[in-house]
């Protein structure tokens, strides 16, 4: 069964958003197998963001993440990682679609509730570095 990688961040946990979020995920038929609400490490977020450690708001981002507990968790379902995206939102605040996670509760490019892997293989290398164990 496909797998998805999602991360509800400092501001989604602070907000008491996640009920909101799992609830949606639940309704639209996909399972949560494993969560946990951490407070993470640097190494870890470093390494989970390392494809952008090149870019200008990258120390930002690493930074606000350290900022507060955050709750990875890993989702299944037909086609999970996809449909995960779409009900996420796009990054960008004026493109995030009303009805969407970020377009309803967000208009930051940094605080912006939530993470979702972009791909079947992204899914599965963010899995492996926040669920090691
Ligand atoms: S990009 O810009 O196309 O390379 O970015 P993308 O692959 O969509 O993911 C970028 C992640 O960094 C977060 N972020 C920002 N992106 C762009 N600009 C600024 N200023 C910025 N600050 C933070 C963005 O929310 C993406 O986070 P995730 O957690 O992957 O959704």
């Amino acid at each position: 069964m496909e797998r998805s990688f999602v991360m509800i961040k400092p501001d989604g946990v602070e907000r008491r958003l996640i009920g909101e979020i799992i609830s949606r995920f639940e309704k639209k038929g996909f399972k949560i197998v494993q969560g946990k609400i951490v407070t993470a490490d640097i190494v870890t977020v470093e390494k989970h963001y390392e494809e952008h450690k090149d870019k200008p708001f990258f120390s930002k981002l690493v930074d606000y993440i350290l900022e507060g507990p955050v709750m990875p968790m890993v989702l299944e379902g037909e086609n999970v990682v996809e449909i995960i995206r779409l009900m996420v939102g796009n990054k960008e605040p004026r493109l995030a679609a009303p009805g969407t996670i970020r377009g309803d509760f967000s208009h930051s490019v940094t605080k912006n509730i939530i993470h979702a892997s972009d791909s079947i293989e992204s899914a599965e290398r963010e899995i492996r570095i926040w669920f090691a164990e």
